[in-house]
């Protein structure tokens, strides 16, 4: 591209989100490999808005860890605003789930644990997402998993930095509480996490409707369709799950990060093997062409538990009524 970005050479675009460019750059002098995303320079404000940003960059920057891409560096001009962070060498989850059409349960669970670490040492230290969906995970070739664009939907959550009319976050992966402008704690990010997972296991979403007013009536109102309605082979258990993360009510969901991340373990197969290791060799099948098989297994059955309650009950009844009657015709008959 031959554009110089202060002491960046960009190289190419790698991606092009709602409100921002990202491009791939090189440090001129250290010869590092960068990736800077441009936010477009409608959303500049004036020069307290710039404060805040500059102040609640800050505390993004100050994350450090391995399930999370780090920030380099950040600046702001009458251009727009640069995020300076880690270059990943990879795919983003939605790219990986396009190929793959759903994730199995072992490897789901490998990639939600990595995630759920992510978001839990972000808690820790108060920060919530905000904007948790497919594209802002991603996945580096050597398998390993970072979650990006922390906080960025809080950097710009704000009436002066945002045109009016433009919803931020995406609405197919927002809570309820996030819609309806409520303040919003880590349950926030379960839910939006439940919206990611329900998607790897299915390659569906569970609020489906393709047009945003919908969506967001769906996300208010609708119980979303159980998992194995769409594929059986996920485990009745790790459907409770992803609903449990779905709930409207953030009460209701899990109460932490760390207890979700509890559940997911005992699907990660070996389970005290290391998830990386899970997703390289999952990663090297799809590279040669090898995607998981179609879904074969029939769906899973729409009878609820209770009507097959009653059939078992009544056939155990039906049987009893002959073995009663033998029983009776048994008793010595008393003469009169
Ligand atoms: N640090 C990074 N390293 C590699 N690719 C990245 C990085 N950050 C973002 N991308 C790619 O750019 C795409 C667009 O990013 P972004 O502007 O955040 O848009 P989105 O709204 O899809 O999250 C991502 O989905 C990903 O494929
Ligand atoms: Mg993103």
């Amino acid at each position: 591209m031959g554009r110089q970005l202060r002491s960046y050479d960009v190289q190419d675009q790698i991606g092009r989100g709602g409100m921002a460019m990202v491009y791939r750059a090189v440090h001129t002098e250290l010869e590092r490999t960068v990736a800077i995303k441009e936010l477009q320079p409608s959303y500049r404000s004036d020069d307290e808005m710039v404060e805040r940003f500059k102040r609640e960059a800050k505390a993004v920057a100050a994350l450090m860890h391995q399930n999370i891409v780090q920030i380099y560096d950040f600046w702001c001009n009458k251009n727009g605003y640069y995020l300076v962070m880690e270059y990943v060498d990879g795919m983003d989850l939605r790219q990986v789930l396009d190929r793959c059409g759903y994730f199995p349960t072992p490897v789901f669970a490998a990639i939600g644990l990595l995630i759920c670490d992510a978001l839990s040492y972000a808690h820790s230290k108060g920060i919530i997402h905000r904007d948790v969906k497919l594209s802002n995970v991603l996945i580096s070739k050597t398998g390993q998993v970072k979650l990006t664009d922390f906080g960025i939907a809080q950097l710009l959550d704000s009436k002066d930095l945002t045109p009016s009319g433009v919803m931020l976050g995406t609405p197919a992966y927002m809570s309820p509480e996030q819609i309806q402008g409520e303040p919003l704690g880590p349950a926030s990010d379960i839910f939006s996490l439940g919206v990611v997972f329900y998607e790897m296991l299915t390659g569906k979403k569970p609020f489906s409707d393709p047009t945003d007013t919908r969506v967001i009536l769906d996300i208010l109102k609708a119980k979303p369709l159980p998992p194995r309605r769409h594929a059986a082979r996920i485990p009745r258990s790790l459907q409770r799950v992803v609903l449990k993360c779905l709930r409207k009510k953030p009460t209701r969901r899990f109460p932490a990060m760390e207890d979700l991340r509890k559940s997911l373990a005992r699907y990660c197969v070996p389970r005290s093997g290391d998830p990386g290791a899970i997703i390289r060799g999952f990663l090297e099948d799809l590279a040669a062409g090898k995607t998981p098989p179609a879904d074969l297994l029939p769906k899973a059955s729409f009878m609820p538990i209770f009507i097959k309650l009653l059939i078992a009950l009544s056939v155990m009844t039906l049987g009893f009524i002959p073995a009663f009657f033998y029983y009776l015709n048994r008793l010595p008959h008393s003469v009169p």
